[in-house]
């Protein structure tokens, strides 16, 4: 019997193409809205804020999109990432399945954002931008954007969430040691900053607050452009090399999957890992279930509503059709920051209403004692978004040991938590907390959708 734990591939194995499902889905996701005319925004509406290239990436019709060779040469600085079979894991529950995850937090920001932030980077350069303007939850992204700039020679102003800022300094530090500019959001340099500094000073911040500081910025500078770590169709597009090689990798193990789990702030990791998954279930030829895990304080697939809203808190973006819990949605600084987002990227949003994934939501107390025990057996500290999925990976391990069945169990484990351990300590001191999201507090949050859309 094989004692295999990691399966390789060489840097010849590395797919070339980034996949977009969008043409394989039975039917195509609603378009965004101008908030004005309510009427589909073309691409002249986006060019203020992004290069053409990702624009024509947003609305392609084309299956496969070629991998620049620039952007190719960069992924080999950590592509191909290994495959885990989590044998140790799987012995301490005393479980029948077999855990495998999919490990990103060996790129040089320690998580799975670099595979969207080197071409949203590379397209940026090459069109002649001279400055990106971002947000950041947890800091995964924005330290991943950092460094993405600085390989390309680009300037880059970071609003970082608030509750992140304080909780993890390192962060910060990291991005700041790759170049960029770093603010804490709510900001007193922006209008929309300002504006919710104005109506509450102590605000925690939270990434669609962030978003609007950003956006206000590259939108009023002519050689700036902004970029987004998540939620869009070019976004999650980038991230299918995870899948594309997550399935080459199990095969060389000799087994499919019968569940997919994956964390979802925005879904970039998640429909990252499943996009290419999802292609082989609907031309049957694998059927695994596939179920997204977001947090209780955060539920925007479980318990947000399927509409157009906002992508941000000052309503300066497009309309998105999404699962959301309002824009105007303000939740518990969680220490899993990258999932403190309103809404859900309207792709995912579609397909979930299409049937084809299901979700569930987790309080971070379940969700750090899963990262703990994961982090005690296989070794590596989980960030807080992805101990969502180790919690669900453990959850459906340990049900197969109820009922004996050997399942197959894949996840993304997206980042590693070397610089949260300070989350971790709050743990193992008793200082965390679950705080129970009240049904009040989503129906005032959702008054502030559009009307009329
Ligand atoms: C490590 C990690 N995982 C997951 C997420 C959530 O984002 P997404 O759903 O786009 O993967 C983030 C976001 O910052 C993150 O840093």
């Amino acid at each position: 019997m094989s004692n295999q734990v990691k399966y390789v591939l060489q840097e010849s194995e590395m797919p070339q193409q980034w996949y977009n499902i969008i043409p394989d889905l039975p039917a195509p996701p609603p378009p965004p809205l101008h908030p004005g005319t309510h009427q589909p925004v073309g691409p002249d509406d986006l060019s203020p804020l992004f290069p053409t290239a990702l624009i024509m990436q947003e609305v392609s019709g084309d299956r496969h999109i070629a991998i620049p060779e620039p952007v190719l040469d960069v992924y080999r600085l950590w592509r191909p990432t290994p495959l885990y079979r989590a044998r140790r894991l799987e012995e301490n529950l005393g479980t029948p399945a077999r855990i495998y995850y999919k490990y990103e937090g060996v790129s040089p920001a320690g998580s799975h954002k670099p595979n969207t932030a080197v071409p949203q980077a590379y397209y940026n350069a090459a069109e002649g931008v001279k400055k990106l303007t971002t947000e950041t939850g947890a800091g995964q992204w924005g330290s991943s954007l950092a460094f993405a700039c600085a390989l390309f020679g680009i300037d880059l102003e970071v609003w970082m969430v608030r509750s992140s800022f304080d909780q993890k300094p390192y962060r910060k530090l990291l991005m700041e040691t790759y170049g960029a500019k770093v603010h804490p959001s709510p900001s007193d340099v922006t209008s929309a900053g300002r504006a919710v500094l104005a109506a509450h000073p102590d605000s925690t911040g939270s990434l669609g607050i962030a978003i609007s500081e950003a956006v206000e910025v590259a939108g009023s500078h002519a050689d700036t452009r902004y970029s987004l770590g998540s939620v869009l169709n070019h976004v999650l597009m980038h991230q299918t090399i995870i899948g594309e090689e997550a399935i080459k990798q199990l095969a060389e193990a000799g087994d499919t999957p019968d569940v997919i789990v994956g964390c979802t702030g925005g879904g970039s990791n998640f429909g990252g890992l499943i996009f290419p998954f999802l292609r082989e279930k609907m031309a049957g030829r694998i059927n695994p279930v596939i179920r997204a895990v977001e947090p209780a304080a955060c539920p925007s697939f479980t318990r947000g509503t399927y509409a157009y809203d906002f992508g941000d808190t000052a309503g300066f973006t497009p309309l998105l059709k999404m699962h959301t819990l309002g824009h105007e949605f303000i939740p518990d600084p969680i220490h899993a920051g990258g999932l403190r987002y309103h809404g859900m990227s309207p792709l995912l949003s579609h397909i979930y209403e299409l049937g084809l994934i299901e979700a569930v939501a987790k309080p971070q107390s379940e969700c750090f004692a899963a990262g703990l025990r994961f982090a005690r057996t296989e070794g590596i500290v989980p960030a807080p978004e992805p101990t969502h999925a180790v919690a669900a990976c453990i959850e459906e391990a340990l049900r197969c040991k109820e009922t004996g069945e050997e399942k197959v169990i894949l996840t993304a484990l997206c980042g590693h938590g070397l610089l949260d351990l300070q989350a971790y300590g709050d743990y193992l001191s008793g200082a965390m907390t679950d705080l129970e999201l009240s049904e009040a507090a989503i129906e005032e949050a959702m008054r502030g959708l559009p009307a009329g859309v």
